[in-house]
Protein backbone atom coordinates (compact mmCIF):
# COMPACT_ATOMS: atom_id res chain seq x y z
CA UNK A 1 0.00 0.00 0.00
CA UNK A 2 2.71 2.33 0.62
CA UNK A 3 4.99 1.16 -1.71
CA UNK A 4 6.12 3.69 -4.37
CA UNK A 5 4.26 6.42 -2.47
CA UNK A 6 5.75 9.45 -1.76
CA UNK A 7 5.21 10.73 1.61
CA UNK A 8 6.13 14.37 3.63
CA UNK A 9 7.63 13.61 7.34
CA UNK A 10 7.49 16.46 9.17
CA UNK A 11 9.04 16.32 12.66
CA UNK A 12 8.73 19.08 15.02
CA UNK A 13 10.28 19.19 18.39
CA UNK A 14 9.41 17.17 21.36
CA UNK A 15 11.05 14.39 23.29
CA UNK A 16 8.74 11.79 20.65
CA UNK A 17 11.23 12.90 17.87
CA UNK A 18 13.14 9.19 18.66
CA UNK A 19 9.91 7.83 17.52
CA UNK A 20 9.82 9.45 14.38
CA UNK A 21 12.75 7.77 13.34
CA UNK A 22 11.55 4.33 14.04
CA UNK A 23 8.50 5.34 12.36
CA UNK A 24 10.71 6.52 9.22
CA UNK A 25 12.52 3.05 9.31
CA UNK A 26 9.24 1.61 8.96
CA UNK A 27 7.84 3.71 6.13
CA UNK A 28 11.18 3.05 3.82
CA UNK A 29 11.11 -0.69 4.74
CA UNK A 30 7.39 -0.39 3.39
CA UNK A 31 8.76 0.80 -0.11
CA UNK A 32 7.69 4.44 0.79
CA UNK A 33 9.69 7.24 -0.37
CA UNK A 34 10.23 9.70 2.78
CA UNK A 35 11.19 13.24 2.27
CA UNK A 36 12.02 14.36 5.92
CA UNK A 37 11.55 18.25 6.78
CA UNK A 38 12.89 18.69 10.51
CA UNK A 39 11.77 22.00 12.65
CA UNK A 40 15.20 23.77 14.31
CA UNK A 41 14.01 22.66 17.90
CA UNK A 42 13.49 19.22 16.46
CA UNK A 43 17.12 18.93 15.54
CA UNK A 44 17.75 19.13 18.97
CA UNK A 45 16.66 16.31 20.01
CA UNK A 46 18.04 14.47 17.10
CA UNK A 47 20.30 15.19 13.94
CA UNK A 48 19.02 15.49 10.89
CA UNK A 49 22.13 12.98 9.87
CA UNK A 50 20.08 10.19 11.24
CA UNK A 51 17.04 10.99 9.49
CA UNK A 52 19.09 11.33 6.33
CA UNK A 53 20.59 8.34 6.77
CA UNK A 54 17.65 6.77 7.24
CA UNK A 55 15.58 8.20 4.34
CA UNK A 56 18.70 8.55 2.13
CA UNK A 57 17.50 12.37 1.10
CA UNK A 58 18.43 15.35 2.38
CA UNK A 59 16.67 16.36 5.22
CA UNK A 60 15.51 20.05 4.74
CA UNK A 61 15.48 22.12 7.75
CA UNK A 62 16.04 25.77 6.42
CA UNK A 63 13.28 27.62 4.39
CA UNK A 64 16.07 30.29 3.15
CA UNK A 65 18.53 27.97 2.69
CA UNK A 66 19.56 28.69 -1.25
CA UNK A 67 21.18 25.22 -1.49
CA UNK A 68 18.12 23.20 -0.50
CA UNK A 69 15.89 25.82 -2.32
CA UNK A 70 17.39 24.99 -5.58
CA UNK A 71 17.12 21.69 -5.01
CA UNK A 72 14.07 20.89 -4.22
CA UNK A 73 12.28 23.86 -2.70
CA UNK A 74 9.32 23.68 -0.41
CA UNK A 75 6.53 24.07 -2.72
CA UNK A 76 7.96 21.39 -4.61
CA UNK A 77 8.17 19.41 -1.77
CA UNK A 78 4.55 20.00 -1.18
CA UNK A 79 3.59 19.15 -4.69
CA UNK A 80 5.32 15.74 -4.75
CA UNK A 81 3.48 14.46 -1.50
CA UNK A 82 1.01 11.50 -1.52
CA UNK A 83 0.80 11.85 2.42
CA UNK A 84 2.23 14.44 4.79
CA UNK A 85 3.13 13.26 8.24
CA UNK A 86 3.53 15.59 10.87
CA UNK A 87 4.89 13.34 13.98
CA UNK A 88 5.86 14.17 16.54
CA UNK A 89 3.54 17.76 16.00
CA UNK A 90 3.93 19.87 19.17
CA UNK A 91 1.23 22.15 20.50
CA UNK A 92 3.17 24.93 18.66
CA UNK A 93 3.49 23.25 15.52
CA UNK A 94 -0.76 22.39 15.83
CA UNK A 95 -1.12 26.01 17.14
CA UNK A 96 1.04 27.50 14.13
CA UNK A 97 -0.83 25.52 11.73
CA UNK A 98 -4.58 26.09 13.06
CA UNK A 99 -3.95 29.79 12.92
CA UNK A 100 -2.40 29.32 9.19
CA UNK A 101 1.27 30.96 10.02
CA UNK A 102 3.85 29.96 8.01
CA UNK A 103 6.83 31.42 9.36
CA UNK A 104 9.35 28.13 8.90
CA UNK A 105 9.91 25.79 6.29
CA UNK A 106 7.95 22.79 7.43
CA UNK A 107 4.59 25.53 8.55
CA UNK A 108 5.41 26.80 5.15
CA UNK A 109 4.78 23.15 3.49
CA UNK A 110 2.00 22.39 5.23
CA UNK A 111 0.60 25.16 3.94
CA UNK A 112 1.81 24.88 0.26
CA UNK A 113 0.26 21.16 0.41
CA UNK A 114 -2.40 19.70 -1.24
CA UNK A 115 -1.86 15.96 0.13
CA UNK A 116 -4.03 14.64 3.18
CA UNK A 117 -1.83 15.73 6.15
CA UNK A 118 -1.92 13.07 9.11
CA UNK A 119 -1.23 14.94 12.39
CA UNK A 120 0.62 13.24 15.04
CA UNK A 121 0.12 15.19 18.27
CA UNK A 122 2.66 14.59 21.56
CA UNK A 123 2.89 16.75 24.20
CA UNK A 124 2.39 17.18 28.32
CA UNK A 125 -1.29 16.23 29.03
CA UNK A 126 -1.88 19.54 30.73
CA UNK A 127 -1.12 21.38 26.95
CA UNK A 128 -3.28 18.59 25.52
CA UNK A 129 -6.14 19.04 27.40
CA UNK A 130 -5.80 22.92 27.35
CA UNK A 131 -9.05 24.20 25.74
CA UNK A 132 -6.97 26.78 23.33
CA UNK A 133 -5.16 23.26 22.13
CA UNK A 134 -8.39 21.28 22.08
CA UNK A 135 -10.12 24.52 19.97
CA UNK A 136 -7.07 24.04 17.27
CA UNK A 137 -7.39 20.40 17.09
CA UNK A 138 -11.34 21.05 16.50
CA UNK A 139 -10.20 23.76 13.79
CA UNK A 140 -7.76 21.32 11.84
CA UNK A 141 -10.58 18.54 12.12
CA UNK A 142 -13.28 20.87 10.49
CA UNK A 143 -11.15 21.63 7.56
CA UNK A 144 -9.96 18.14 6.80
CA UNK A 145 -6.41 17.76 8.44
CA UNK A 146 -6.58 14.22 9.94
CA UNK A 147 -5.61 13.68 13.59
CA UNK A 148 -4.48 10.78 15.75
CA UNK A 149 -5.74 11.11 19.08
CA UNK A 150 -2.37 10.53 21.82
CA UNK A 151 -1.87 7.90 24.26
CA UNK A 152 -2.17 7.20 27.84
CA UNK A 153 0.49 6.65 29.92
CA UNK A 154 3.69 8.00 31.63
CA UNK A 155 4.77 11.01 29.94
CA UNK A 156 8.65 11.93 29.68
CA UNK A 157 7.98 15.17 31.60
CA UNK A 158 7.05 13.04 34.42
CA UNK A 159 3.06 13.37 34.25
CA UNK A 160 0.82 10.16 33.70
CA UNK A 161 -1.64 11.03 30.84
CA UNK A 162 -3.14 11.41 27.57
CA UNK A 163 -0.36 13.11 25.31
CA UNK A 164 2.45 10.27 24.00
CA UNK A 165 2.56 9.45 20.33
CA UNK A 166 1.23 6.52 19.11
CA UNK A 167 3.20 3.48 18.06
CA UNK A 168 4.93 3.95 14.66
CA UNK A 169 2.61 0.76 13.59
CA UNK A 170 -0.17 2.79 14.23
CA UNK A 171 0.28 5.98 12.64
CA UNK A 172 1.15 3.36 9.79
CA UNK A 173 -1.50 2.05 9.73
CA UNK A 174 -3.49 5.31 10.17
CA UNK A 175 -1.32 6.80 6.73
CA UNK A 176 -2.48 3.38 4.87
CA UNK A 177 -6.13 4.07 6.29
CA UNK A 178 -6.11 7.71 4.53
CA UNK A 179 -3.76 6.52 1.02
CA UNK A 180 -6.58 3.83 0.55
CA UNK A 181 -9.75 4.41 -1.41
CA UNK A 182 -13.23 3.96 0.07
CA UNK A 183 -14.33 1.78 -2.46
CA UNK A 184 -16.79 -0.82 -0.73
CA UNK A 185 -18.39 1.95 0.87
CA UNK A 186 -21.79 0.78 1.76
CA UNK A 187 -21.12 -2.40 1.66
CA UNK A 188 -21.63 -4.90 4.77
CA UNK A 189 -19.03 -7.92 4.64
CA UNK A 190 -19.33 -10.77 7.22
CA UNK A 191 -15.98 -12.84 7.42
CA UNK A 192 -15.55 -15.49 9.64
CA UNK A 193 -11.61 -16.52 10.40
CA UNK A 194 -9.73 -19.03 12.55
CA UNK A 195 -10.25 -22.23 13.73
CA UNK A 196 -13.13 -23.85 15.38
CA UNK A 197 -12.81 -26.02 18.74
CA UNK A 198 -14.81 -28.66 19.95
CA UNK A 199 -14.39 -30.07 23.14
CA UNK A 200 -14.04 -33.59 24.38
CA UNK A 201 -14.04 -32.73 28.30
CA UNK A 202 -13.43 -30.19 30.46
CA UNK A 203 -9.39 -30.25 29.44
CA UNK A 204 -9.38 -31.34 26.01
CA UNK A 205 -10.59 -30.38 22.73
CA UNK A 206 -10.36 -31.31 19.07
CA UNK A 207 -9.13 -27.96 16.77
CA UNK A 208 -7.09 -27.58 13.97
CA UNK A 209 -3.67 -25.57 12.68
CA UNK A 210 -5.71 -21.81 11.65
CA UNK A 211 -4.32 -19.39 12.53
CA UNK A 212 -7.15 -16.90 11.64
CA UNK A 213 -4.33 -14.57 9.79
CA UNK A 214 -6.15 -14.94 6.67
CA UNK A 215 -9.71 -13.86 7.83
CA UNK A 216 -8.36 -11.06 10.03
CA UNK A 217 -6.37 -9.64 6.86
CA UNK A 218 -9.65 -9.49 4.95
CA UNK A 219 -11.42 -7.85 7.68
CA UNK A 220 -8.67 -5.18 8.19
CA UNK A 221 -8.59 -4.84 4.47
CA UNK A 222 -12.51 -4.95 3.76
CA UNK A 223 -12.68 -1.81 6.69
CA UNK A 224 -9.94 -0.27 5.39
CA UNK A 225 -11.92 0.37 1.82
CA UNK A 226 -14.96 1.21 3.39
CA UNK A 227 -16.81 -1.60 4.27
CA UNK A 228 -18.93 -1.84 7.46
CA UNK A 229 -17.61 -5.31 8.74
CA UNK A 230 -18.21 -8.10 11.05
CA UNK A 231 -15.22 -10.62 12.05
CA UNK A 232 -16.80 -13.95 13.77
CA UNK A 233 -13.79 -15.14 14.77
CA UNK A 234 -12.86 -18.73 16.39
CA UNK A 235 -9.84 -19.00 19.12
CA UNK A 236 -7.26 -17.08 17.98
CA UNK A 237 -4.60 -15.52 19.29
CA UNK A 238 -5.01 -12.08 17.16
CA UNK A 239 -5.07 -8.84 17.67
CA UNK A 240 -8.70 -7.29 16.25
CA UNK A 241 -8.55 -5.52 13.41
CA UNK A 242 -9.82 -1.45 14.44
CA UNK A 243 -13.50 -0.50 13.76
CA UNK A 244 -14.68 -3.70 13.09
CA UNK A 245 -17.50 -5.86 14.90
CA UNK A 246 -16.15 -9.02 16.65
CA UNK A 247 -17.86 -12.00 17.60
CA UNK A 248 -16.27 -14.36 19.06
CA UNK A 249 -17.11 -18.10 19.05
CA UNK A 250 -15.68 -21.38 19.99
CA UNK A 251 -17.36 -24.17 18.25
CA UNK A 252 -18.66 -25.04 14.94
CA UNK A 253 -22.22 -24.83 15.96
CA UNK A 254 -21.72 -21.17 17.28
CA UNK A 255 -20.06 -20.33 14.37
CA UNK A 256 -22.81 -21.75 12.59
CA UNK A 257 -25.76 -19.76 14.90
CA UNK A 258 -23.56 -16.14 14.82
CA UNK A 259 -22.76 -16.20 11.24
CA UNK A 260 -26.71 -17.32 10.40
CA UNK A 261 -27.89 -14.74 12.80
CA UNK A 262 -25.72 -12.35 10.97
CA UNK A 263 -26.63 -13.68 7.05
CA UNK A 264 -29.49 -11.92 5.72
CA UNK A 265 -27.56 -8.48 6.65
CA UNK A 266 -24.83 -8.98 4.96
CA UNK A 267 -24.04 -8.31 1.25
CA UNK A 268 -20.85 -10.22 1.52
CA UNK A 269 -19.86 -13.93 3.06
CA UNK A 270 -16.14 -14.55 2.99
CA UNK A 271 -15.99 -17.68 4.74
CA UNK A 272 -12.00 -18.19 5.69
CA UNK A 273 -12.57 -20.28 8.93
CA UNK A 274 -11.07 -24.03 9.27
CA UNK A 275 -14.27 -25.03 10.34
CA UNK A 276 -14.19 -28.47 12.12
CA UNK A 277 -16.06 -31.12 10.17
CA UNK A 278 -16.66 -33.48 13.14
CA UNK A 279 -17.24 -33.24 16.91
CA UNK A 280 -17.49 -35.73 19.85
CA UNK A 281 -20.68 -36.72 19.92
CA UNK A 282 -20.66 -36.71 23.76
CA UNK A 283 -19.15 -33.78 25.54
CA UNK A 284 -17.74 -35.72 29.02
CA UNK A 285 -18.88 -33.48 32.21
CA UNK A 286 -15.71 -34.76 33.73
CA UNK A 287 -11.98 -35.28 32.77
CA UNK A 288 -11.54 -38.45 31.13
CA UNK A 289 -9.68 -40.83 32.82
CA UNK A 290 -7.03 -42.92 31.10
CA UNK A 291 -7.81 -46.74 31.22
CA UNK A 292 -7.80 -49.52 28.80
CA UNK A 293 -4.93 -49.49 25.69
CA UNK A 294 -6.61 -48.52 23.33
CA UNK A 295 -9.68 -45.80 22.85
CA UNK A 296 -12.22 -44.84 20.53
CA UNK A 297 -13.91 -41.62 20.63
CA UNK A 298 -17.36 -40.81 18.32
CA UNK A 299 -17.31 -38.49 16.33
CA UNK A 300 -20.30 -36.79 14.43
CA UNK A 301 -20.47 -34.11 11.49
CA UNK A 302 -20.83 -30.11 12.30
CA UNK A 303 -23.15 -28.40 10.18
CA UNK A 304 -21.67 -27.14 7.13
CA UNK A 305 -22.10 -23.20 7.57
CA UNK A 306 -21.28 -22.64 4.20
CA UNK A 307 -23.21 -25.33 2.30
CA UNK A 308 -26.03 -24.04 4.19
CA UNK A 309 -25.60 -20.05 2.65
CA UNK A 310 -25.45 -21.21 -0.12
CA UNK A 311 -28.84 -23.13 -0.09
CA UNK A 312 -30.22 -19.79 1.41
CA UNK A 313 -28.90 -17.41 -0.40
CA UNK A 314 -30.78 -14.83 -2.26
CA UNK A 315 -28.63 -11.82 -3.44
CA UNK A 316 -25.29 -12.27 -0.73
CA UNK A 317 -21.86 -12.50 -2.70
CA UNK A 318 -20.73 -15.86 -1.35
CA UNK A 319 -16.95 -16.38 -1.00
CA UNK A 320 -15.70 -19.94 -0.07
CA UNK A 321 -11.99 -20.95 1.04
CA UNK A 322 -10.58 -24.39 0.03
CA UNK A 323 -7.41 -25.46 2.18
CA UNK A 324 -6.01 -28.61 0.49
CA UNK A 325 -3.15 -31.01 0.54
CA UNK A 326 -3.64 -32.68 -2.89
CA UNK A 327 -5.64 -32.26 -5.86
CA UNK A 328 -6.33 -28.84 -5.49
CA UNK A 329 -8.29 -27.49 -8.03
CA UNK A 330 -10.31 -30.44 -8.33
CA UNK A 331 -11.41 -30.52 -4.60
CA UNK A 332 -12.11 -26.30 -4.85
CA UNK A 333 -14.33 -26.74 -7.78
CA UNK A 334 -16.17 -29.60 -5.91
CA UNK A 335 -16.40 -27.30 -3.02
CA UNK A 336 -17.30 -24.00 -5.39
CA UNK A 337 -20.36 -25.87 -6.95
CA UNK A 338 -21.57 -28.17 -4.26
CA UNK A 339 -21.74 -24.98 -1.71
CA UNK A 340 -23.48 -22.45 -4.26
CA UNK A 341 -20.29 -20.37 -4.43
CA UNK A 342 -19.89 -17.29 -6.30
CA UNK A 343 -16.08 -17.57 -5.88
CA UNK A 344 -13.51 -19.93 -3.53
CA UNK A 345 -9.65 -18.97 -2.77
CA UNK A 346 -8.03 -22.50 -3.39
CA UNK A 347 -4.59 -22.38 -1.78
CA UNK A 348 -1.84 -25.89 -0.76
CA UNK A 349 -1.23 -25.87 2.35
CA UNK A 350 1.78 -28.05 2.18
CA UNK A 351 3.52 -25.26 -0.58
CA UNK A 352 6.02 -23.16 1.38
CA UNK A 353 4.81 -19.58 2.22
CA UNK A 354 1.29 -20.97 1.72
CA UNK A 355 0.26 -22.39 5.18
CA UNK A 356 -1.36 -21.90 8.12
CA UNK A 357 0.82 -19.94 10.18
CA UNK A 358 2.81 -17.50 7.90
CA UNK A 359 2.27 -14.10 6.30
CA UNK A 360 2.09 -14.97 2.92
CA UNK A 361 -0.18 -17.18 0.60
CA UNK A 362 -0.33 -18.66 -2.59
CA UNK A 363 -3.50 -18.81 -3.65
CA UNK A 364 -6.27 -19.51 -6.99
CA UNK A 365 -9.63 -17.83 -7.55
CA UNK A 366 -12.28 -20.25 -9.25
CA UNK A 367 -15.32 -19.19 -10.38
CA UNK A 368 -18.45 -20.77 -11.35
CA UNK A 369 -17.89 -20.37 -15.38
CA UNK A 370 -14.58 -22.32 -14.98
CA UNK A 371 -12.47 -19.44 -15.04
CA UNK A 372 -9.39 -19.83 -12.45
CA UNK A 373 -6.93 -17.06 -12.15
CA UNK A 374 -3.28 -17.67 -10.45
CA UNK A 375 -1.91 -15.75 -8.02
CA UNK A 376 2.16 -15.23 -6.88
CA UNK A 377 3.28 -15.64 -3.53
CA UNK A 378 1.84 -12.51 -1.90
CA UNK A 379 1.38 -11.14 1.70
CA UNK A 380 -1.84 -12.40 3.36
CA UNK A 381 -2.95 -8.81 3.18
CA UNK A 382 -2.26 -8.40 -0.49
CA UNK A 383 -4.06 -11.46 -0.98
CA UNK A 384 -7.53 -9.76 0.72
CA UNK A 385 -6.85 -6.84 -1.88
CA UNK A 386 -6.94 -8.95 -4.73
CA UNK A 387 -9.98 -11.05 -3.28
CA UNK A 388 -11.53 -7.74 -2.30
CA UNK A 389 -11.10 -5.84 -5.91
CA UNK A 390 -13.09 -8.99 -7.29
CA UNK A 391 -15.51 -8.88 -4.42
CA UNK A 392 -15.98 -5.06 -5.47
CA UNK A 393 -17.18 -5.93 -9.20
CA UNK A 394 -19.50 -8.85 -8.07
CA UNK A 395 -20.99 -6.88 -5.40
CA UNK A 396 -21.36 -2.84 -7.86
CA UNK A 397 -22.69 -5.85 -10.16
CA UNK A 398 -25.45 -6.83 -7.64
CA UNK A 399 -26.16 -3.15 -6.59
N1 LIG B 1 -16.98 -24.72 5.94
C1 LIG B 1 -18.07 -24.40 6.70
N2 LIG B 1 -18.57 -25.28 7.60
C2 LIG B 1 -18.01 -26.49 7.78
C3 LIG B 1 -16.88 -26.85 7.01
C4 LIG B 1 -16.38 -25.93 6.10
O1 LIG B 1 -18.59 -23.30 6.53
N3 LIG B 1 -18.50 -27.32 8.69
C5 LIG B 1 -16.47 -23.77 4.95
C6 LIG B 1 -15.08 -23.23 5.25
O2 LIG B 1 -15.14 -22.05 6.04
C7 LIG B 1 -14.51 -22.98 3.86
C8 LIG B 1 -15.20 -24.00 2.99
O3 LIG B 1 -16.36 -24.42 3.71
O4 LIG B 1 -14.84 -21.70 3.38
C9 LIG B 1 -14.37 -25.21 2.68
O5 LIG B 1 -13.87 -25.76 3.87
P1 LIG B 1 -12.95 -27.05 3.87
O6 LIG B 1 -12.65 -27.42 5.28
O7 LIG B 1 -11.80 -26.83 2.91
O8 LIG B 1 -13.90 -28.10 3.15
P2 LIG B 1 -14.97 -29.12 3.64
O9 LIG B 1 -16.25 -28.75 2.96
O10 LIG B 1 -14.98 -29.18 5.12
O11 LIG B 1 -14.43 -30.46 3.00
P3 LIG B 1 -13.12 -31.32 3.35
O12 LIG B 1 -12.83 -31.06 4.82
O13 LIG B 1 -13.55 -32.69 3.05
O14 LIG B 1 -12.02 -30.83 2.46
Amino acid sequence: MLKSKTILLGVSGGIAVYKAVELLRLLTKAGATVHVVMTRSACEFVTPLTFQTLSGHPVHTELFNLYQEQEIGHISLADRADLFILAPATANLIGKIAQGLADDLLTTTVMATKAPVLIVPAMNTNMYENPLYQRNEKALREVGYHLLDPVDGELACGWTGQGKMPDPQDIIAAAEDILTSKDLTGCRILVSAGPTREEIDPVRYLTNYSSGRMGFAIAAAARRRGAKVTLVAGPVQLTPPAEVEILAVVSAQQMHDVILDCFDAADVVIKAAAVADYRPQIRQQQKVKKMADDMILELEKTPDILAELGRRKKRQILVGFAAETEKLLEHATQKLISKNLDMIVANDVSAPGAGFDVDTNIVRFLYPDGRVEDLELMSKTEVADQLLDRVRLAWQKHE
